[in-house]
């Protein structure tokens, strides 16, 4: 029935003792009907996760209730969440790279039954529901070849599985190209239509006026209201989310000369995990003063050539050089300790040591450093003023710096940390996989303004993205990456999204 109240969070409250001092999640009220798209929108930290992690059984709550139609439930487990109807697609990816899409959804399947589950049932019913939500996938191809908007269908279908009533998505745009995007909101209107209850977390205010019939705002763990989309402005939600706005524009500034020429690649290989070759002759070069856009769907090699640049992965044919000094293959210390610097694609696994200490993740680069250490034994008190001069200046919501494990910290300042650590010693190259993913729109606005004062400096940065505005509004070059090749490079005034878009579809290569 459409209308029908799903599921219902009633005064919920979530409080972490002994780690933060306020309440994470202060009395929140919160329903998802049948029929609709209920937007959850907040600053990064706002609690989103946390609520929506409460109501797929991820996490208990501190006091309040659950009710899913209108019966109390307490939920033990995600999978009491499922039984009950309840899926999450969490922002963070869980998929097997060497298996493929069917075995990944077998597996999950497994833990919860080992024995009914037969490969051939499974694909059936993965294509079924594939076709049926228009979730486009190929269900024998290995996942590591899979773009992340395939991957993320492959966690939708996951979920879907189970037929849940209500499906709850923790930020599925933030990886996702435009088209993409686009894509899955026609998707998840079709899960409406069919009744069920869809809660989309964004940071993004125009993807809730494409997408949702309803919109709940939280600030530090408070609910500042629920709106009908048609009834509630643009900037009243931009306001109820920030609180006064301040005017943070940005600025591209004056132009830049560009000087030397910082990064050299030449005729660049690179193989992926499994022996292919990801990186097929790549040459280019990156001035200081100059930001060089890489567009391109994920999965055409972008990420083996960060890797080989930063020395993460060895190249297997090709030079690369820095200020005119050869680096191909060098250890990733190394390269590091000569100015270069990155932003990875996978927050999480690659960008911070989950289980230390905001403190430690600050100076993992640097902790041998005479800065930071003498004769082994590290400067605690010097690390501390870093540390918090840092989290003062790019706004990281923590509850301290040595007593808790990053791994509390919500996506967006995570990020925050990692490009804090990145950015503060004014890098010569910055190597950045989309380095926005998961900021909220004053995070967004001050990670621009942090890269145009880097390229102002006389940095050079290669700024990999699937974000096509972002790659628009920074970038002095763009270049497009399809297959493991550089398919053309235009200057910022010639390119076009059309021209770009072209590109990257394979046709019509500059
Ligand atoms: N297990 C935990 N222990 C302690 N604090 C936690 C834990 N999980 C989350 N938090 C804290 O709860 C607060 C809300 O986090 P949450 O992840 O819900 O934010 P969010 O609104 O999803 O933000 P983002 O946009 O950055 O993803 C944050 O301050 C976070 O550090
Ligand atoms: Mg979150």
């Amino acid at each position: 029935m459409s209308g029908e109240v799903l599921v219902e969070a009633r005064g919920v409250v979530k409080s972490f003792p002994g780690v933060w001092e306020h309440l994470i999640l202060d009395h929140i009220n919160f329903d998802v009907r049948a029929g609709e798209v209920h937007a959850l929108l907040g600053e990064n930290g706002a609690g989103k996760t946390v609520l929506a992690n409460i109501l797929s059984g991820f996490y208990t709550l501190t006091s309040g209730q659950i009710y899913v139609r209108g019966k109390p439930v307490h939920f033990k487990s995600p999978f009491d969440a499922i039984k009950n109807g309840i899926g999450m697609v969490h922002q963070e990816f869980t998929l097997v790279p060497s298996l493929t899409v069917v075995e990944n959804i077998a597996l999950m399947l497994r833990k919860h039954n080992p024995l009914s589950y037969p490969l051939k049932e499974v694909r059936e019913r993965t294509l079924e529901l594939s076709e049926r939500y228009g979730l486009k996938i190929e269900p024998d191809r290995l996942v590591e070849h899979l773009s992340l908007g395939e991957k993320q269908r492959v966690e939708i279908l996951k979920v879907l599985y189970w037929e849940p009533d209500v499906l709850i998505l923790d930020e599925p745009t933030s990886v996702l190209t435009i088209d993409e995007a686009r894509e899955l909101f026609k998707i998840l209107r079709r899960m409406a239509e069919e009744g069920k209850g869809v809660v989309f977390i964004t940071h993004r205010i125009e993807e809730i006026m494409a997408v949702a019939d309803r919109v709940t705002v939280l600030r530090l763990g408070r609910k500042m209201g629920t709106f009908k989309v048609s009834e509630v402005g643009k900037d009243e939600l931009l306001r109820l989310m920030i609180g006064e706005m301040e005017p943070v524009r940005y600025e591209r500034g004056r132009s830049v000369e560009w000087g030397r020429v910082v990064l050299e690649v030449r005729d660049l290989h690179v193989l992926s995990d499994d022996g292919r070759e990801a990186v097929k002759g790549v040459s280019f070069e990156i001035h200081e003063g100059e930001i060089l856009g890489i567009a391109g769907v994920s999965g055409n090699g972008q990420r083996e050539l960060a890797e080989a640049i930063t020395g993460l992965r060895k190249a297997s044919r090709g030079r690369i050089r820095l200020m005119g000094l050869d680096i191909t293959n060098k250890p990733a210390g190394e390269i590091a300790k000569l100015g270069v610097r990155h932003i990875p694609e996978e927050r999480r696994r690659m960008g911070v040591v989950e289980p230390m200490c905001l403190a430690e993740n600050m100076i993992i680069r640097e902790y041998k450093e005479k800065t930071f250490s003498t004769a082994g034994v590290i400067k605690s008190k010097v690390i501390t003023e870093h540390s918090k001069r840092l989290v003062e200046r790019f706004k990281i919501l923590t509850p301290d710096i040595w007593d808790t494990e990053v791994r509390i910290l919500s996506g967006g300042n995570i990020q925050r940390l990692i490009l804090a650590r990145e950015l503060w010693k004014g890098p010569k190259l910055l190597v950045a996989f989309h380095p926005t993913y998961g900021l909220d729109l004053k995070a967004v606005t001050h990670t621009h303004q942090h890269f145009m004062e880097l390229r102002q400096k006389g940095a050079a940065i290669l700024l990999i993205s699937e974000d096509l505005e972002e790659i628009f509004l920074l970038s002095d070059r763009i270049a497009v990456m399809l297959d493991g090749r550089i398919v053309g490079t235009l200057g910022a005034r010639e390119a076009t999204p059309e021209k770009i878009g072209h590109m990257m579809a394979g046709v019509g290569a500059s």
